[in-house]
Parts: C-alpha cells; structure tokens; sequence
C-alpha cells in the first residue's frame, strides 16, 4: 500500500544553488565548523531537526492568539491543558528550550559528586550534569554500539547494568531514559523497558525522568515493532508510557513541531515547587519560563499535531527511503535507521581517517562541499574531554548525523542527500587525513570548535 505526506506545502523558501568553489570557500571561513555557516550558505540544511520543521497553519493561526500577559497568559492555559492531557502530569513549567528545563531541574535536585544514570545523555544534559561537579553515566543495550545487529529498541537501557549501578552507588539522584535516544541515532525505547526501569528505580527509591524530545516517534516504533501495543493509538501508548516516570524535561522543538520552547513537569507537587524558585530566576516567571505567548500557543497545538499516526508513518517513511537508497550502495549507517535522523558511520566510511583527525567531522565537511548538504558530527567532537584528566574521549563510534526536519524537505531532496553521500563513497579512498583543533571551549566545545585540515601526520593529538 501506498501512502503520501498527510499535508501539502502552502508557503515556499528559496534555496540559493551555491557552487564548489563557494563551499570551499566558505566552510574554510567556518574553521570547518558546520555552525559557523551561515543558513543561506546551505542548500539542503540537515544539521539537526530542532526547532526547523514547518509549522502548520492551525500553529501560524495560534500565533495570532498569542496573549502576551506579563501572567496568567491564556495561552500559558493552553500549553499546561494539552500538557497534562496528552502526558497525564499534573504540575508543569514552560522553558524556552530544552536545556533551559534541564537547568531548572538539575539545579533544584543535583549536588556536587551525585550520578545521574541515562540510557545515553544528549550532550546539552551532559553539560549540565558536569558543570556542576556531578557524574554523567550511560547505561544502554549493547546492541546499540552495533551499526549492523538489529534491535527493535536499541534505545533500551541495559537494565542488569542499571541495578549493578544502583547497588554500587548510593549517590545516584536521578535515573534519566531519553526517548528517542539521539546520540546513537534516534533509536527507540519499549514500553517493556521503561516499565523495568521504573521498578528497578522504585525499589531503590530513586525517581524517574524521562528526556522526551521525540516522544512521538518513540511511540510510533512501539506501535510498529511491540506486538502488545500494535492496535493502540499514539496517544494511547504515550499515556502508558509516561505512567513508568515521575518526571520530565522535554524539548518542545522536536516532536512538539515548535519552533522554540520546551517545559518540565513532575508528578510531585514538591518537587514542582522546589523547581519553581529555580524557574523564575533562570527562565521567568511559572507562567510564561523565557517564551512568548504566541509561542506557547504554538507548542499547545503542535503537541496534538504530533499524535497523527499518518504524519508519523510518513516520516518514517522518508528515512526509511534515504537509508534503502544508502544500504543498497554499501553505506555504513546504524540500523535500523532512526526516528529523526540517519547515522552514517564515518569510521568505517574514511577508514583512512584517524579517530582525533575527526573522521565525522571531515566526512560532514566533504559532503558540504560537494553538494551543499550539512549534516552534523556525532562522535569524539561531541564527547568533550574526561573533566578529570583533560584527555579527549573517544567515542564508541564516529557518526555523521544527517537529521530530517519534520515537513520541511521533499523526498526528492533526501535523493540529492543519497546521490551525493554515494558519489563521494565511490571516492572515499582518496580522503586520508582529516581534521585537527585550532580552538575549543572548556565544555560543550563543539558549536564553537575552530578546526582546520591536518597537514602533518606525526603531531600528537592526544
Ligand atoms: N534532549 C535531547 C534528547 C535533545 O536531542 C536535545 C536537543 C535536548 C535535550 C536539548 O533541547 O535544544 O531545546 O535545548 N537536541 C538538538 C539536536 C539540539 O540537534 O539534536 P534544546
């Protein structure tokens, strides 16, 4: 059966059709840092799928309705009714992204040498956690370190490890499952899962948070590939999924098709008024945390936007094309492939490439070049260095992400992706060096990253 993107396109961007040379050009003006360029400088724009999908125009419309009240906004209303409605938690509080939830819950609940345990920290939750002296600790399947083994839910979080852990430690605060799981490519987490962690975590009186940027596609992959929950609904699998966590930080940019925003929200009334006293002087005040109104009426209605199974099923789908196109030609990438994104492995793609010569990065910097696509490493760069020692860490495996936007590009687009990554695998023998560090910040140094080419093969880069 055949099915078709459940929208059409009624406002249209110019795209500019920059050449080679222009990209040669502009990427060494970058420090071959793919944030430095500007977006005029990109033709088809997979950096990341945050904050870059098409608004609907029921979302364009709210806009207009957006009651911009110092308090009490109604569209503040809106948000905290499709908030509770949609993940059943009682106590919510907007924020302007993701990261700024983050930092309202890890001030009010992390002290200096506490663990937090996630299946695999996204990087901005990793800063916040080291930044303020606490241990950031992964704990996922091992399936998920391998490109080629399949697992429904490589997302899911290796549960002996989890309890080993727990046992060990008696400083564990919090246990995070982040659904999608990006950082080994949007790969999801069962309902299995999330109902073993919840017990493991209850028995050890240690609360749950769920990092749910990309709840919908989670929820879709459980009703896709978890028998029980096949005759369900999105919106029915979500309820069940969020009754197994007490709490959670969610980026309202991804799934929640907004362009800006995101929120906590807690069943604990406590904890909720804790967090308050952080959220007026981090973010603003409870009932707007750093957004507009029309913002959050926007994010009100994307929240019921993102239970459509059709729109879901469409996506998938246009992954699911770019990553046929790619397996036929031999492409290493993770699989399955996941919700948002395709996770080319550029270790096994530049071979030649040392991993401290950044094979991501370089493979992100030869495919702009080529084709004006940009996409986003996800690897060493990202990994930062061990607060203690200072040393680089090395990641399991070096990854190009190129993310999807949601109803921003066509299939057609996603085939020049194809083709090019193609063309330039064919020539893959002749890329032998890569890139080294002319600049880095001291934490999450990879937005600002100076890089150039490496010309001289024996410096040390440890
Ligand atoms: N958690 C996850 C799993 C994320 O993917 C992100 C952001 C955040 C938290 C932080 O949210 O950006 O709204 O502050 N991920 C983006 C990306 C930036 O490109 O993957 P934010």
């Amino acid at each position: 059966m055949a099915y078709s993107e459940p929208f059409r396109i009624k406002t249209v961007e110019k795209i500019y059709q920059s050449t080679e040379e222009e990209r040669r050009k502009w990427i060494e003006e970058s420090h071959f840092n793919m944030f430095y360029l500007r977006s005029d400088q990109v033709a088809i724009d997979l950096l990341s799928d945050s904050g870059t999908g098409a608004m609907s125009c029921e979302q364009w419309a709210e806009l207009m309705l957006g009651d911009e009240a110092y308090a009490g906004s109604a569209s503040y209303f809106k948000l905290e009714k499709a908030v509770k409605d949609v993940f059943g938690m009682p106590y919510f509080l907007p924020a302007h992204q993701g990261r700024g939830a983050e930092n309202v819950l890890f001030a009010t609940i992390l002290q200096k040498g506490d663990m937090v345990v996630n299946n695999v920290h996204f990087d901005s939750t990793k800063a916040h956690i080291e930044y303020r002296n606490a241990i950031a600790k992964n704990c996922v399947i091992a399936e998920s370190k391998m490109d080629d083994v399949y697992h429904p839910f490589k997302g899911n979080v290796d549960t002996e490890e989890l309890e080993r852990i727990l046992k060990a430690k008696e400083s564990v605060k919090l246990i995070f499952v982040t659904i999608t799981c990006n950082n080994i490519g949007g790969q999801p987490v069962s309902i299995g899962n999330m109902r073993e962690v919840y017990k493991i975590a209850h028995k050890f009186n240690i609360p749950v948070c769920y990092d749910a940027a990309r709840f919908a596609e989670n929820a879709y992959f459980i009703k896709t590939r978890e028998s029980e929950f096949s005759d369900h609904s999105i919106r029915e699998i979500l309820q069940e999924m969020f009754r197994y966590c007490d709490l959670m930080v969610v980026s309202c940019k991804k799934d929640a098709l907004a362009n800006t925003g995101g929120f906590l929200a807690f069943r604990s009334e406590e904890l909720y008024e804790q967090a308050k006293v952080y959220e007026s002087f981090f973010e603003g005040l409870h009932s707007y945390g750093g957004l507009s109104g029309r913002d959050m009426g926007a994010m009100s209605v994307g929240i019921y936007e993102s239970l459509d199974f059709d729109f879901l099923r469409s996506r998938n789908r246009q992954l699911e094309f770019l990553a046929g196109k790619l397996e036929q030609n031999g492409i290493p990438f993770m699989k399955p492939v996941g919700g948002h994104a395709i996770f080319i492995n550029a270790g096994k793609f530049l071979p030649k490439v040392p991993v401290l010569e950044f094979p991501g990065q370089t493979l992100a910097v030869e495919l702009y070049i080529r084709s004006g696509v940009r996409g986003l490493e996800f690897g060493s760069l990202p990994s930062g260095r061990d607060p203690k020692t200072g040393l680089n860490r090395i990641a399991d495996a070096e990854y190009l992400r190129l993310c999807v936007p949601r109803r921003t590009y066509t299939d057609n687009h996603l085939n020049v992706v194809a083709e090019s990554l193609i063309s330039l695998y064919k020539e893959r023998d002749s890329i032998k060096t890569g890139l080294e560090i002319v600049y880095e910040a001291p934490i999450m140094r990879y937005p600002t990253v100076r890089l150039k080419r490496v010309e001289d093969k024996k410096i040390n880069r440890i």
